[in-house]
């Protein structure tokens, strides 16, 4: 079948490490099953598994991609949850063993992908494939962050560091349905406009002194704004932090979080049934996810390429 695999890492050069072409069916264990992708989403995730991160030589070749939507072996149009694990607690994140799909087991940039029985979730028919596909690791990490890590309540003000990411647009997006007020932050004045048309109810530049501080902050970018986010939170306020594109390592003033009791919440993907009503919670409120651009999944490498020089709005989503 067709697929796109990673077979080296470079840290420099990611985009060379990308092969299109056959790639073996995939072997399908007990109480797993296969789903014909029809679309798949591009993630941070797969740049950093062509740098070599978060993955072994041994692992390769591998299809890269965490995200899927299609359609099962009896017909029905699913979405894909992508951590593989056993819950604990009800929680497949907290299974020390579990991976994402293209982590341990081959992903969703190919014509089929094989994943535990367990782990597809109905496609509301009123969301499309490409929409469907955009949900499994961008949206429902920012679902669980927001509705879930902040642990606040509609009304309250965040601020979405690095407005243009998938999972920053993700966070807008379900912050103004969920009836928070959304501050967002980015480096383009281009992508601070379409924050504003996306739904955010201000935007600054990256690093700009906020007019009052937020209630909590949505972090993915990392060591570049991790300084801005910690002082522009409010006593007793949340950063939640899932990610960090711009470098994994920030200095953080202790003061600053014992002597004004704010909390660092870490935060992963989300549970089978988080991903469940997150699409339910899409097919009620009319909210879908922004879409940078849909190519076919043979011309990849340009999502590939435009993700890694920063220049996407939203999601990069790949069609069969
Ligand atoms: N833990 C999880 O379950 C999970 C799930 C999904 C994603 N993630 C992680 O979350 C991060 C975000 O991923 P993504 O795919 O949504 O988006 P992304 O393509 O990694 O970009 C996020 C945003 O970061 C900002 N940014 C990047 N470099 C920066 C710099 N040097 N200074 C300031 N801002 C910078 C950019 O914002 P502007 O251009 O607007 O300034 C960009 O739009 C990734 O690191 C990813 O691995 C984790």
């Amino acid at each position: 079948m067709f697929a796109v695999t990673a077979t080296q890492f470079d840290p420099d050069d990611p985009i060379k490490c990308l092969t299109f072409g056959d790639h073996p069916e995939p072997v399908v264990p007990e109480g797993w099953t296969t789903v014909t992708v029809r679309a798949a989403a591009l993630n941070h995730h797969d740049l950093w598994t062509l740098k070599g991160v978060g993955i072994s030589q041994e692992r390769l070749p591998i299809v890269l991609g965490c995200d899927a939507a299609g359609v099962d072996e009896d017909g029905n149009e699913v979405i894909v949850h992508s951590v593989i694990g056993t819950p604990v607690d009800g929680d497949e994140t907290l299974d020390p063993a579990r991976s994402l799909l293209s982590e341990k087991y081959d992903g969703t940039f190919a014509e089929k992908v094989a994943v535990p029985r367990r782990n597809l979730v109905p496609k509301p028919a009123a969301i499309s494939f490409e929409e469907a596909a955009c949900l499994p690791t961008a949206w429902l990490t920012a679902y669980r962050m927001i509705f879930d890590k902040a642990g606040l309540e509609p009304g309250s003000t965040i601020l979405v560091q690095g407005a243009g990411g998938g999972v920053a647009t993700a966070l807008i997006a379900l912050g103004r349905a969920g009836g928070f007020r959304v501050w967002a932050t980015s480096r383009s004045q281009d992508k601070r406009e379409r924050a504003l048309a996306l739904g955010a109810d201000r935007v600054f530049e990256t690093g700009a002194r906020l007019p009052e501080r937020v209630d909590a902050v949505m972090e993915t970018v990392g060591e570049a704004t991790w300084k801005h986010s910690l002082s522009s939170l409010r006593p007793g306020g949340r950063i939640v932090t899932c990610g960090a594109t711009s470098g994994m390592v920030a200095a953080t003033q202790l003061a600053q979080v014992y002597f004004l009791q704010k909390s660092i919440i870490g935060s992963t993907m989300g549970t089978r049934e988080q991903l469940a009503r997150l699409a339910v919670f899409l097919e009620q409120t009319g909210v879908r996810p922004m879409i940078d651009r849909v190519l076919p999944l043979a011309e990849a490498e340009e999502g590939f390429a435009a993700m890694h020089r920063g220049e996407v709005f939203g999601k990069v989503v790949f069609t069969l």
